[in-house]
């Protein structure tokens, strides 16, 4: 297999543009939204996640626009402002769809512009590494158990895709900026982006703790009651077969772009390393179609 230099004129040049060439143009606001039942209003309004993605997509997209403004080696300045672009059309997504279905959303803060547009995108980048991880799990188990309208899964599929190629970009983006610091001033680097993520990770923790106690902050943990308990919803499935399902998800999204790319590992590897010790009971979750289809 072709290798490039991490760091290389070459590697910067590719990652930015596999970003840009993937990016799908098309507008939120010619989205057609579709008639839904009773039942499948409920389950939409019962997602505990509007007030928190409201909040982090306008936040995400402030911050990567900041940097996309800041930027100025041109080619990366394209992707990271397409990227800008693409958050602030999730934020757009998220307040049409809530708009539309009549679902609350807390009002939340202007997000300010970052003082270190950088070290933000950076945090930001590994926060997402993180959320996409789990998120492109929970997302195949709706997909597959057909929780939501057909129009509605097509949309956050593409939503997903997105975030794929929002990780892919970060971990090369990240590994191009050390790559071309000078090697004593990597350690410094290291050490920043391991704070940042142990930051991020916790944040996770913390969060993931409220939801399953169901007594997060209601603004932001919890929607009309729904909390970790939900999963009934999707069926039974171990921690160790979601945790299959996110891996091969996660593998899957990211299998399309081209292999001399960096891939997230540390999560990845995480699970991986989890995966060896916990125990296992049945056949799990983790191909695409696992017999989760209702009959
Ligand atoms: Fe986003
Ligand atoms: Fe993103």
């Amino acid at each position: 297999m072709e290798r490039i230099k991490i760091g290389s004129e070459e590697h910067g040049r590719l990652f930015c543009n596999v970003f840009v060439d993937t990016h799908r143009p098309f507008r939120a606001q010619d989205i057609r939204w579709p008639e839904l039942d009773e039942v499948g209003l409920q389950r939409l309004k019962g997602l505990p996640v509007w007030n928190e993605a409201a909040r982090t997509e306008a936040a995400t997209a402030v911050k990567v626009q900041t940097l996309g403004e800041e930027e100025t080696d041109p080619i990366l300045k394209e992707a990271i402002a397409l990227q800008g672009y693409e958050e602030g059309r999730h934020a757009e997504i998220i307040a049409l769809l809530t708009s539309h279905y009549g679902i609350p959303v807390a009002p939340a803060e202007e997000p300010g512009r970052p003082k270190n547009p950088t070290w933000t995108f950076l945090r930001t980048g590994y926060g997402e590494c993180l959320d996409s991880f789990f998120a492109f799990g929970l997302f195949d188990l709706g997909r597959q158990t057909r929780f939501f309208h057909e129009d509605l899964i097509a949309l956050f599929d593409q939503i997903m895709q997105e975030e794929a190629r929002h990780i892919l970009f970060i971990v090369n983006w990240a590994a191009y900026l050390r790559a071309r610091r000078p090697l004593v001033l990597r350690p410094v680097f290291d050490a920043r982006r391991a704070w940042n993520v142990t930051a991020q990770a916790f944040d996770r923790v913390k969060g993931a703790m409220q939801m399953a106690g169901g007594n997060g902050a209601s603004s932001e943990g919890t929607q009309d009651g729904f909390t970790l308990k939900s999963h009934t919803a999707f069926g039974d499935f171990t921690l160790r077969s979601f945790l299959e399902l996110c891996l091969a998800e996660n593998e899957r999204r990211l299998a399309i772009y081209d292999t001399r790319l960096l891939r997230p590992t540390l999560v990845p590897g995480t699970v991986r390393a989890l995966l060896r010790v916990l125990p296992r009971k049945k056949p799990g979750l983790g191909t695409r179609d696992s017999g989760l289809e209702p009959k």
